[in-house]
């Protein structure tokens, strides 16, 4: 049975207080995840209040980031970069769709953030809208999420979403989770294909019940 990854994508959301309340209501009602890998994305900030809490009361979550500063320490003003990361997170987003549109994240820049994070031990999760994004060498997840399906209720179908995470698969030795519009009543359909590895949540992710319920009926 392979392993699934459920990834939980806060984007720019919550305050410090309310990622602790979603952390103890997570744990309330979360069971143990046999064969399944558990990560949230909180913003930068909250990393820390975060990892304390995991340690403390042994949660059986993972931290990632959202994303990874292109340059090591130094003078770069507001970033935050892998090294400050390494100490929170095992696993970081690069490339989401909303970076390379409002912040004009490029396919160099993206490789760049894979390198670096590679370098670091910390493993990059690579957002992919199609099978015309180019993905970094040694990329070893990649997360397809169709610009379409994001945010909007409308999830890639799934005999769409088994072509084109084959297609990445036999071009690149990866992982492939699916993104895009995905809730607790359609997380089966996806994880169940055979070329799929696990999903990207953002939305239903900021509902510790309904995150949870996706964990558990992936
Ligand atoms: P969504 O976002 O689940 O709200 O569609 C997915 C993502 O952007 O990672």
């Amino acid at each position: 049975m392979k392993e699934l990854i459920i990834i939980g994508n806060w984007k720019s959301n919550l305050t410090a207080k309310e990622s602790v309340e979603w952390l103890l209501e997570y744990s309330n009602v979360q069971k143990e995840a046999v064969n399944k890998k558990i990560i949230v994305c909180p913003p930068f900030l909250f990393l820390p209040i975060l990892f304390e809490h995991i340690q403390k009361y042994s949660l059986p979550l993972l931290l990632g980031a959202q994303d990874i500063s292109r340059f090591n320490e130094g003078a770069y003003t507001g970033e935050v970069n892998g090294k400050q990361l390494k100490e929170f997170v095992k696993y970081v987003l690069i490339g989401h769709s909303e970076r390379r549109q409002n912040f004009h994240e490029t396919d160099e820049i993206v490789e760049q953030k894979v390198k670096l994070a590679l370098s670091l031990g910390i493993i990059p999760i690579v957002c992919v809208s199609g099978v015309n994004t180019p993905i970094p060498n040694n990329t070893p997840i990649v997360a397809y999420e169709p610009i379409e399906a994001i945010g909007t209720g409308n999830p890639q179908t799934p005999e769409q979403t088994e072509q084109i995470a084959s297609e990445i698969k036999k071009n690149n030795k990866c992982l492939v989770l699916y993104g895009g519009s995905v809730t607790s009543e359609n997380v089966h359909t996806f994880t169940s294909l055979p070329s799929i590895d696990g999903v990207l949540v953002g939305g239903s992710s900021l509902n510790p019940i309904e995150f949870s319920t996706i964990g558990e009926r992936a």
